[in-house]
């Protein structure tokens, strides 16, 4: 059983389809252990206590120097022997030593059919804000790794969602939610859980 450590800032929608998930068994051989927060505020937090599941929080701003910040998270990430570290909505930057320490151990979830609408600034309502400027009539979501490139790691599994005419970002974001992240992230987690996901060139290779 792989021990599962989610990192949120807001919500949580996304960490309540995961333990959903958990429960109904469409997780296979993993259990979340740990959810950490960048924000002591976050209702993410209420949904793990909720669940009994252990919290933490860590914020950048309690560090002078961001080495300083990546050093303590990879750490804590450690001490809670995490297999498998997701980002449900966190909306802090990781640096260089917990990706390396995380190598492909690390899944994101993106509000958008990356490379679209992707990278630094694009988060959040932001991601939904461009799609409907650029007037795209697909948008979606994408489960992937993290690695140096915001945005920019293997690509695990993706789904499309149609854009509506009257649609403002907060509809296309609730309708991205609810068709792909709530899906798409459970399903990712579930691949990894189970060994079934090999990264060959930059490129996640899932297996039957
Ligand atoms: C989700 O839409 C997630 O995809 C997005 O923030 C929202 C968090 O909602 N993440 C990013 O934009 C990361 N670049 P939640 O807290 O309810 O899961």
């Amino acid at each position: 059983m792989k021990n599962i450590v989610v990192l949120v800032s807001g919500g949580g929608t996304n960490l309540q389809a995961l333990i959903d998930a958990e429960k109904s068994g469409i997780i296979k051989n993993g259990k979340i252990t740990c959810v950490i927060s960048s924000n002591p505020n976050a209702y993410a937090l209420q949904r793990a206590s909720d669940n009994n599941i252990d919290t933490q929080v860590i914020r950048r701003k309690d560090y002078d120097e961001f080495v300083a910040y990546d050093k303590a998270l990879t750490e804590l990430l450690k001490s809670k022997k995490a297999d498998l570290v997701v980002l449900a909505g966190f909306m802090t930057i990781l640096g260089h030593e917990v990706i390396s320490a995380f190598e492909n151990k690390i899944i994101n979830i993106h509000p958008a059919l990356i490379p679209s609408f992707c990278g630094e600034g694009f988060y959040g309502l932001h991601v939904h804000e461009a799609a409907l400027k650029k007037g795209v009539k697909l948008s979606g979501a994408t489960a992937h790794f993290v690695n140096e490139v915001c945005d920019g790691g293997p690509i695990i599994i993706q789904k499309a969602v149609e854009v509506k005419t009257d649609d403002t970002p907060e509809t296309l974001q609730k309708r991205i939610m609810e068709q792909a992240e709530w899906k798409i992230l459970p399903e990712a987690v579930s691949l990894f859980c189970q060994d079934k996901i090999n990264v060959i060139n930059n490129i996640a290779v899932i297996s039957d």
